[in-house]
Protein backbone atom coordinates (compact mmCIF):
# COMPACT_ATOMS: atom_id res chain seq x y z
CA UNK A 1 0.00 0.00 0.00
CA UNK A 2 1.60 3.42 1.27
CA UNK A 3 4.89 1.39 1.74
CA UNK A 4 5.90 1.37 -1.73
CA UNK A 5 5.10 5.58 -2.12
CA UNK A 6 6.78 5.73 1.65
CA UNK A 7 10.18 4.32 -0.10
CA UNK A 8 10.12 6.13 -3.27
CA UNK A 9 9.49 9.11 -0.81
CA UNK A 10 11.90 9.47 1.83
CA UNK A 11 13.03 12.80 1.35
CA UNK A 12 9.41 13.48 1.84
CA UNK A 13 8.37 11.80 4.49
CA UNK A 14 11.31 13.03 6.98
CA UNK A 15 11.09 17.14 5.89
CA UNK A 16 7.04 16.32 6.89
CA UNK A 17 7.93 15.19 10.09
CA UNK A 18 10.48 17.49 10.81
CA UNK A 19 7.51 20.01 9.81
CA UNK A 20 4.91 18.37 12.61
CA UNK A 21 7.83 18.32 14.91
CA UNK A 22 8.33 21.90 14.72
CA UNK A 23 4.96 23.15 14.34
CA UNK A 24 4.39 20.94 17.53
CA UNK A 25 6.87 22.35 19.24
CA UNK A 26 5.51 25.96 18.67
CA UNK A 27 1.84 25.47 19.00
CA UNK A 28 0.37 28.36 17.59
CA UNK A 29 -3.23 28.57 18.48
CA UNK A 30 -5.01 28.72 14.93
CA UNK A 31 -8.73 27.27 16.14
CA UNK A 32 -10.51 27.20 19.64
CA UNK A 33 -13.75 25.09 19.21
CA UNK A 34 -16.18 26.74 21.74
CA UNK A 35 -18.96 24.04 22.85
CA UNK A 36 -21.18 26.70 23.95
CA UNK A 37 -23.56 24.27 25.47
CA UNK A 38 -24.56 20.36 25.23
CA UNK A 39 -27.87 21.01 25.24
CA UNK A 40 -29.81 20.18 21.81
CA UNK A 41 -33.13 20.21 20.41
CA UNK A 42 -32.23 16.43 18.66
CA UNK A 43 -31.12 12.89 19.59
CA UNK A 44 -29.20 11.70 16.78
CA UNK A 45 -28.47 7.77 16.96
CA UNK A 46 -25.05 9.01 16.83
CA UNK A 47 -23.95 11.70 18.73
CA UNK A 48 -20.87 11.69 19.83
CA UNK A 49 -21.05 13.79 22.69
CA UNK A 50 -24.72 11.56 23.69
CA UNK A 51 -26.17 15.17 23.69
CA UNK A 52 -29.90 16.19 24.84
CA UNK A 53 -29.49 13.01 27.59
CA UNK A 54 -29.03 15.01 30.64
CA UNK A 55 -29.83 18.76 31.83
CA UNK A 56 -26.36 20.41 32.79
CA UNK A 57 -26.30 22.52 35.30
CA UNK A 58 -22.78 24.00 34.83
CA UNK A 59 -22.87 25.24 31.60
CA UNK A 60 -20.62 28.39 31.19
CA UNK A 61 -22.45 31.53 30.63
CA UNK A 62 -21.86 34.58 28.48
CA UNK A 63 -19.84 36.44 31.05
CA UNK A 64 -17.21 33.38 31.42
CA UNK A 65 -16.95 32.90 27.43
CA UNK A 66 -16.32 37.11 26.98
CA UNK A 67 -13.59 36.84 30.08
CA UNK A 68 -11.83 33.99 28.08
CA UNK A 69 -12.07 35.89 24.65
CA UNK A 70 -10.43 38.48 26.76
CA UNK A 71 -7.79 36.64 27.48
CA UNK A 72 -6.71 35.26 24.51
CA UNK A 73 -7.12 38.66 22.72
CA UNK A 74 -4.40 40.00 25.01
CA UNK A 75 -2.12 37.61 24.16
CA UNK A 76 -2.31 36.51 20.47
CA UNK A 77 -3.63 38.06 17.33
CA UNK A 78 -7.62 37.20 17.41
CA UNK A 79 -7.86 38.15 13.58
CA UNK A 80 -5.36 34.88 13.40
CA UNK A 81 -7.97 32.36 15.22
CA UNK A 82 -10.99 30.78 14.30
CA UNK A 83 -13.72 30.03 16.79
CA UNK A 84 -15.55 27.34 16.15
CA UNK A 85 -18.98 27.19 17.58
CA UNK A 86 -20.32 23.68 18.62
CA UNK A 87 -22.46 21.97 20.98
CA UNK A 88 -24.73 19.96 21.32
CA UNK A 89 -26.80 22.81 19.75
CA UNK A 90 -25.78 26.37 19.46
CA UNK A 91 -28.21 27.63 18.75
CA UNK A 92 -30.64 26.80 21.68
CA UNK A 93 -28.33 29.47 23.78
CA UNK A 94 -30.50 32.17 24.17
CA UNK A 95 -27.41 34.86 24.46
CA UNK A 96 -25.29 33.25 21.58
CA UNK A 97 -25.29 36.27 19.08
CA UNK A 98 -24.31 38.36 22.33
CA UNK A 99 -21.19 36.25 22.61
CA UNK A 100 -20.49 36.13 19.00
CA UNK A 101 -21.10 40.22 19.07
CA UNK A 102 -18.44 40.21 21.79
CA UNK A 103 -16.17 38.53 19.52
CA UNK A 104 -16.06 39.95 16.18
CA UNK A 105 -15.68 43.10 18.17
CA UNK A 106 -12.48 41.74 19.22
CA UNK A 107 -11.42 40.27 16.17
CA UNK A 108 -12.06 36.95 16.32
CA UNK A 109 -13.16 35.39 12.98
CA UNK A 110 -15.80 32.34 13.97
CA UNK A 111 -18.11 30.05 12.44
CA UNK A 112 -21.33 27.94 13.76
CA UNK A 113 -21.71 23.87 13.51
CA UNK A 114 -25.29 23.25 13.78
CA UNK A 115 -28.18 21.07 13.43
CA UNK A 116 -30.15 24.00 11.39
CA UNK A 117 -33.60 23.58 12.77
CA UNK A 118 -33.73 26.96 14.37
CA UNK A 119 -32.09 29.37 11.52
CA UNK A 120 -35.16 31.60 10.43
CA UNK A 121 -34.87 35.37 9.12
CA UNK A 122 -34.31 36.70 12.63
CA UNK A 123 -31.29 34.38 13.42
CA UNK A 124 -29.94 34.88 9.48
CA UNK A 125 -29.80 38.89 10.44
CA UNK A 126 -28.46 38.26 13.42
CA UNK A 127 -25.40 36.03 12.08
CA UNK A 128 -25.29 39.34 9.75
CA UNK A 129 -24.86 41.55 12.66
CA UNK A 130 -22.16 39.76 14.39
CA UNK A 131 -20.37 38.47 11.14
CA UNK A 132 -20.19 34.88 11.00
CA UNK A 133 -18.11 33.92 8.20
CA UNK A 134 -18.70 30.17 8.14
CA UNK A 135 -21.61 27.80 8.71
CA UNK A 136 -21.70 23.82 8.57
CA UNK A 137 -25.47 22.28 8.35
CA UNK A 138 -25.47 18.45 9.01
CA UNK A 139 -28.15 16.84 6.56
CA UNK A 140 -27.59 13.07 7.08
CA UNK A 141 -29.86 11.82 4.43
CA UNK A 142 -32.90 12.64 2.25
CA UNK A 143 -36.34 13.58 4.72
CA UNK A 144 -37.14 10.90 5.91
CA UNK A 145 -33.98 9.31 7.09
CA UNK A 146 -32.23 12.60 8.58
CA UNK A 147 -35.84 13.06 10.30
CA UNK A 148 -35.34 9.57 11.71
CA UNK A 149 -32.08 9.30 12.47
CA UNK A 150 -31.82 12.71 14.71
CA UNK A 151 -35.19 12.13 16.00
CA UNK A 152 -36.43 15.14 14.87
CA UNK A 153 -39.74 14.69 13.13
CA UNK A 154 -40.49 17.90 11.01
CA UNK A 155 -37.05 19.32 11.31
CA UNK A 156 -35.92 18.60 7.53
CA UNK A 157 -37.71 21.42 4.99
CA UNK A 158 -36.77 23.80 8.15
CA UNK A 159 -33.05 23.22 7.25
CA UNK A 160 -34.02 23.67 4.22
CA UNK A 161 -35.28 26.65 4.36
CA UNK A 162 -32.37 27.71 6.43
CA UNK A 163 -29.43 27.19 3.79
CA UNK A 164 -31.74 28.76 1.51
CA UNK A 165 -31.72 32.07 3.42
CA UNK A 166 -28.11 32.02 4.13
CA UNK A 167 -27.01 32.04 0.69
CA UNK A 168 -28.63 35.88 0.48
CA UNK A 169 -26.33 36.80 4.20
CA UNK A 170 -23.32 39.06 2.61
CA UNK A 171 -21.02 37.92 5.91
CA UNK A 172 -21.17 34.59 5.23
CA UNK A 173 -18.23 33.05 2.59
CA UNK A 174 -18.65 29.53 3.31
CA UNK A 175 -21.72 27.73 3.94
CA UNK A 176 -21.32 23.87 3.55
CA UNK A 177 -23.45 20.70 4.42
CA UNK A 178 -21.74 18.02 6.73
CA UNK A 179 -22.50 14.43 6.40
CA UNK A 180 -22.12 12.01 8.78
CA UNK A 181 -21.73 9.00 6.66
CA UNK A 182 -23.23 5.86 8.61
CA UNK A 183 -24.25 2.31 7.13
CA UNK A 184 -27.71 3.90 7.34
CA UNK A 185 -27.32 6.56 4.55
CA UNK A 186 -24.18 5.61 2.63
CA UNK A 187 -26.56 3.92 -0.04
CA UNK A 188 -28.37 8.14 -0.34
CA UNK A 189 -25.33 9.51 -1.18
CA UNK A 190 -25.89 10.29 -4.81
CA UNK A 191 -29.49 11.70 -3.97
CA UNK A 192 -27.98 13.60 -0.59
CA UNK A 193 -25.85 15.45 -3.44
CA UNK A 194 -28.04 16.18 -5.61
CA UNK A 195 -30.35 17.58 -2.23
CA UNK A 196 -27.47 19.94 -1.61
CA UNK A 197 -26.89 20.86 -5.24
CA UNK A 198 -30.55 21.78 -5.83
CA UNK A 199 -30.62 23.88 -2.85
CA UNK A 200 -26.86 25.78 -3.86
CA UNK A 201 -24.68 25.01 -1.96
CA UNK A 202 -21.30 24.40 -3.23
CA UNK A 203 -19.63 22.64 -0.22
CA UNK A 204 -20.12 19.25 0.99
CA UNK A 205 -18.16 17.73 3.73
CA UNK A 206 -18.42 13.97 4.34
CA UNK A 207 -17.41 12.74 7.65
CA UNK A 208 -17.55 9.18 8.73
CA UNK A 209 -18.92 7.67 11.79
CA UNK A 210 -16.84 7.29 14.78
CA UNK A 211 -17.53 5.05 17.35
CA UNK A 212 -17.77 7.35 20.20
CA UNK A 213 -20.85 8.59 22.43
CA UNK A 214 -23.75 7.06 21.50
CA UNK A 215 -22.04 6.14 18.46
CA UNK A 216 -20.40 3.39 20.03
CA UNK A 217 -23.69 1.90 21.77
CA UNK A 218 -25.34 1.75 18.05
CA UNK A 219 -22.19 -0.21 16.36
CA UNK A 220 -24.24 -1.14 13.56
CA UNK A 221 -24.09 2.27 12.18
CA UNK A 222 -20.02 2.21 11.92
CA UNK A 223 -18.43 1.33 8.27
CA UNK A 224 -16.51 -1.32 7.42
CA UNK A 225 -13.58 -1.47 4.99
CA UNK A 226 -15.88 -1.96 2.11
CA UNK A 227 -17.97 1.02 3.01
CA UNK A 228 -15.37 3.41 3.39
CA UNK A 229 -13.62 2.05 0.33
CA UNK A 230 -17.42 2.67 -1.53
CA UNK A 231 -17.47 6.39 0.02
CA UNK A 232 -13.77 7.44 -1.22
CA UNK A 233 -14.78 5.70 -4.65
CA UNK A 234 -17.83 8.37 -4.71
CA UNK A 235 -15.72 10.87 -3.85
CA UNK A 236 -13.30 10.01 -6.69
CA UNK A 237 -16.02 9.99 -9.05
CA UNK A 238 -18.20 12.57 -7.41
CA UNK A 239 -15.49 15.44 -7.81
CA UNK A 240 -14.54 14.69 -11.25
CA UNK A 241 -17.98 15.00 -12.31
CA UNK A 242 -18.33 18.11 -10.16
CA UNK A 243 -15.97 20.79 -9.98
CA UNK A 244 -17.56 23.76 -9.73
CA UNK A 245 -18.08 22.06 -5.55
CA UNK A 246 -15.77 21.91 -3.11
CA UNK A 247 -16.49 17.51 -1.93
CA UNK A 248 -14.24 16.83 1.32
CA UNK A 249 -13.76 14.23 3.82
CA UNK A 250 -12.76 15.09 7.01
CA UNK A 251 -11.66 16.07 9.79
CA UNK A 252 -10.97 12.47 9.69
CA UNK A 253 -8.01 9.51 9.39
CA UNK A 254 -4.86 9.00 8.19
CA UNK A 255 -5.66 7.07 4.65
CA UNK A 256 -2.20 7.16 3.44
CA UNK A 257 -0.45 9.84 1.05
CA UNK A 258 -2.26 8.82 -2.14
CA UNK A 259 -5.74 8.75 -0.80
CA UNK A 260 -5.54 11.59 1.55
CA UNK A 261 -3.82 13.60 -0.68
CA UNK A 262 -6.65 13.38 -3.53
CA UNK A 263 -9.36 13.61 -1.40
CA UNK A 264 -7.75 16.99 0.49
CA UNK A 265 -4.77 17.80 -0.97
CA UNK A 266 -2.04 16.47 1.51
CA UNK A 267 -1.57 14.09 4.31
CA UNK A 268 -4.06 14.17 7.17
CA UNK A 269 -2.41 15.29 10.58
CA UNK A 270 -4.30 15.30 13.73
CA UNK A 271 -3.47 19.31 14.82
CA UNK A 272 -5.04 18.65 18.40
CA UNK A 273 -3.53 20.36 21.11
CA UNK A 274 -1.21 22.55 19.21
CA UNK A 275 -3.05 24.06 17.03
CA UNK A 276 -6.17 23.31 18.13
CA UNK A 277 -7.99 23.27 21.49
CA UNK A 278 -11.24 23.60 22.63
CA UNK A 279 -13.29 24.88 25.67
CA UNK A 280 -16.44 22.74 26.34
CA UNK A 281 -19.76 23.48 28.12
CA UNK A 282 -18.72 23.22 31.28
CA UNK A 283 -15.57 25.33 31.48
CA UNK A 284 -13.15 22.53 30.48
CA UNK A 285 -10.14 23.41 28.74
CA UNK A 286 -9.94 20.16 26.49
CA UNK A 287 -8.08 19.15 23.18
CA UNK A 288 -10.73 18.49 20.08
CA UNK A 289 -14.11 18.17 21.32
CA UNK A 290 -14.11 15.02 19.74
CA UNK A 291 -11.69 13.21 22.15
CA UNK A 292 -13.23 10.59 24.23
CA UNK A 293 -13.84 12.93 27.72
CA UNK A 294 -11.38 11.17 30.09
CA UNK A 295 -10.91 13.27 32.99
CA UNK A 296 -7.43 13.10 32.95
CA UNK A 297 -7.14 14.67 29.63
CA UNK A 298 -8.99 17.92 30.78
CA UNK A 299 -6.51 20.77 31.07
CA UNK A 300 -7.79 23.54 33.34
CA UNK A 301 -11.10 25.10 33.36
CA UNK A 302 -11.69 28.39 32.48
CA UNK A 303 -12.95 28.75 35.92
CA UNK A 304 -10.39 28.22 37.74
CA UNK A 305 -7.32 29.14 35.31
CA UNK A 306 -6.52 31.27 32.55
CA UNK A 307 -6.73 29.66 28.84
CA UNK A 308 -3.86 31.20 27.90
CA UNK A 309 -1.96 30.05 30.90
CA UNK A 310 -3.02 26.72 30.17
CA UNK A 311 -2.19 26.21 26.65
CA UNK A 312 1.05 27.73 26.78
CA UNK A 313 2.22 25.01 30.07
CA UNK A 314 0.16 22.37 29.68
CA UNK A 315 -1.29 20.37 26.55
CA UNK A 316 2.29 18.49 27.05
CA UNK A 317 0.88 15.43 26.28
CA UNK A 318 -0.51 16.34 22.69
CA UNK A 319 3.26 18.35 22.09
CA UNK A 320 5.80 15.37 21.56
CA UNK A 321 6.42 13.93 18.06
CA UNK A 322 6.01 10.48 19.63
CA UNK A 323 2.63 11.66 21.74
CA UNK A 324 0.85 8.69 19.81
CA UNK A 325 3.68 6.23 19.69
CA UNK A 326 3.41 2.47 20.67
CA UNK A 327 5.61 -0.29 19.70
CA UNK A 328 3.17 -1.33 16.72
CA UNK A 329 2.64 2.22 15.79
CA UNK A 330 6.90 2.61 15.62
CA UNK A 331 7.51 -0.53 13.82
CA UNK A 332 4.56 0.65 11.19
CA UNK A 333 6.11 1.61 7.50
CA UNK A 334 3.59 4.08 8.08
CA UNK A 335 4.55 5.85 11.11
CA UNK A 336 6.57 8.85 10.01
CA UNK A 337 3.44 10.16 8.29
CA UNK A 338 0.15 8.62 10.17
CA UNK A 339 2.21 9.01 13.43
CA UNK A 340 -0.67 6.37 15.16
CA UNK A 341 -3.88 8.43 13.68
CA UNK A 342 -6.32 10.67 15.26
CA UNK A 343 -6.96 11.57 18.63
CA UNK A 344 -10.60 11.21 18.53
CA UNK A 345 -9.95 7.32 17.99
CA UNK A 346 -7.01 6.94 20.15
CA UNK A 347 -7.49 4.44 23.70
CA UNK A 348 -5.87 6.49 26.14
CA UNK A 349 -5.82 3.76 28.26
CA UNK A 350 -4.24 1.08 26.26
CA UNK A 351 -1.99 3.17 24.25
CA UNK A 352 -3.24 2.22 21.10
CA UNK A 353 -5.21 3.49 18.14
CA UNK A 354 -8.96 1.94 17.77
CA UNK A 355 -8.52 3.44 13.82
CA UNK A 356 -5.88 2.12 12.10
CA UNK A 357 -5.96 1.99 7.94
CA UNK A 358 -3.19 -1.11 8.00
CA UNK A 359 -5.57 -3.13 10.04
CA UNK A 360 -8.97 -1.50 8.19
CA UNK A 361 -7.26 -2.86 5.02
CA UNK A 362 -4.88 -5.32 6.23
CA UNK A 363 -6.38 -7.83 3.45
CA UNK A 364 -5.49 -5.56 0.40
CA UNK A 365 -2.45 -4.69 1.75
CA UNK A 366 -1.26 -8.30 2.21
CA UNK A 367 -2.10 -9.04 -1.67
CA UNK A 368 -0.74 -5.84 -2.66
CA UNK A 369 3.00 -6.66 -1.43
CA UNK A 370 2.50 -10.32 -2.42
CA UNK A 371 1.89 -8.83 -6.02
CA UNK A 372 5.22 -6.23 -5.83
CA UNK A 373 2.84 -4.10 -8.06
CA UNK A 374 4.02 -0.95 -9.17
CA UNK A 375 3.06 2.42 -6.87
CA UNK A 376 0.31 4.46 -7.91
CA UNK A 377 2.13 7.83 -8.72
CA UNK A 378 4.21 6.76 -11.49
CA UNK A 379 6.39 8.89 -13.96
CA UNK A 380 4.88 8.87 -17.78
CA UNK A 381 8.56 7.16 -18.25
CA UNK A 382 7.43 4.36 -16.02
CA UNK A 383 4.12 4.16 -17.15
CA UNK A 384 4.98 3.82 -20.99
CA UNK A 385 7.41 1.41 -19.95
CA UNK A 386 4.66 -0.75 -18.06
CA UNK A 387 2.65 -0.34 -21.21
CA UNK A 388 5.32 -1.69 -23.31
CA UNK A 389 5.79 -4.85 -20.67
CA UNK A 390 1.83 -5.37 -20.63
CA UNK A 391 1.63 -5.78 -24.43
CA UNK A 392 4.22 -8.67 -24.61
CA UNK A 393 2.00 -10.79 -21.57
CA UNK A 394 -0.07 -13.40 -22.57
CA UNK A 395 -3.78 -12.33 -22.92
CA UNK A 396 -4.67 -14.28 -19.28
CA UNK A 397 -2.11 -12.35 -17.58
CA UNK A 398 -3.45 -9.29 -18.93
CA UNK A 399 -7.19 -10.25 -17.85
CA UNK A 400 -5.67 -10.98 -14.48
CA UNK A 401 -3.79 -7.66 -14.27
CA UNK A 402 -7.28 -6.38 -14.96
CA UNK A 403 -8.98 -7.13 -12.01
CA UNK A 404 -6.15 -6.07 -9.99
CA UNK A 405 -6.13 -2.69 -11.16
CA UNK A 406 -10.20 -2.62 -10.91
CA UNK A 407 -9.39 -3.67 -7.27
CA UNK A 408 -6.82 -1.14 -6.63
CA UNK A 409 -9.10 2.12 -7.49
CA UNK A 410 -8.32 3.97 -4.70
CA UNK A 411 -6.37 2.27 -2.14
CA UNK A 412 -3.68 0.41 -4.17
C1 LIG B 1 -21.39 17.56 17.64
S1 LIG B 1 -22.29 18.21 16.31
C2 LIG B 1 -22.62 19.85 16.93
C3 LIG B 1 -23.38 20.70 15.98
C4 LIG B 1 -24.83 20.31 15.72
N1 LIG B 1 -25.52 19.89 16.85
C5 LIG B 1 -24.91 19.29 14.59
O1 LIG B 1 -25.36 18.17 14.79
O2 LIG B 1 -24.52 19.66 13.48
C6 LIG B 1 -21.06 18.53 15.05
C7 LIG B 1 -20.92 17.43 14.00
O3 LIG B 1 -20.48 16.24 14.63
C8 LIG B 1 -21.10 15.16 13.98
N2 LIG B 1 -21.08 13.97 14.84
C9 LIG B 1 -21.83 13.72 15.90
N3 LIG B 1 -21.56 12.50 16.38
C10 LIG B 1 -20.60 11.95 15.61
C11 LIG B 1 -19.91 10.71 15.59
N4 LIG B 1 -20.18 9.75 16.45
N5 LIG B 1 -18.97 10.51 14.62
C12 LIG B 1 -18.71 11.48 13.72
N6 LIG B 1 -19.34 12.67 13.69
C13 LIG B 1 -20.28 12.91 14.61
C14 LIG B 1 -22.49 15.66 13.70
O4 LIG B 1 -23.15 14.88 12.74
C15 LIG B 1 -22.21 17.07 13.25
O5 LIG B 1 -21.98 17.10 11.86
S1 LIG C 1 -25.14 15.40 16.64
FE1 LIG C 1 -25.68 17.55 16.96
S2 LIG C 1 -27.90 17.64 16.64
FE2 LIG C 1 -27.38 15.52 16.98
S3 LIG C 1 -27.74 15.16 19.17
FE3 LIG C 1 -25.53 15.62 18.85
S4 LIG C 1 -25.36 17.79 19.16
FE4 LIG C 1 -27.54 17.36 18.84
S1 LIG D 1 -2.23 3.71 13.36
FE1 LIG D 1 -0.12 3.00 13.82
S2 LIG D 1 0.00 0.95 12.91
FE2 LIG D 1 -1.80 1.98 12.02
S3 LIG D 1 -1.09 2.92 10.09
FE3 LIG D 1 -0.90 4.45 11.72
S4 LIG D 1 1.21 4.26 12.52
FE4 LIG D 1 0.72 2.42 11.34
Amino acid sequence: MISRFEIKNNDFIQSYYDYRKQELKKHELKALFFEVTSRCNARCEHCGSSCGDFVPKDEITKEEIWGVLDDIAAHYDPRKIMLFITGGEPLVKKDLFEIMDYANKLGFLWGMTTNGILIDEKVVEKMVETNMKTISVSIDGLEELHESFRKTPGAFKKIIKGLKLMQNCPSIVDIQVTTCVNKKNIGQLEQILELVKDIGIKDWRLIEIDPIGRAAQNSDLLLDSKDFKRMFEFMFKTRVENPDMKIMYGCGHYFGVDVNTALNGGVFSCFTGYWVASILSNGDIFGCPDIPRLPELIEGNIRTDSFVDVWENKFKRYRRINRTSNKKCKACPDWKLCLGDAFHTWDFKKRKPNFCVRELFSEEIAENTKKKEEPIIETKEKKETKADTKKKKTTKTATKNKTTNKKKKWYN
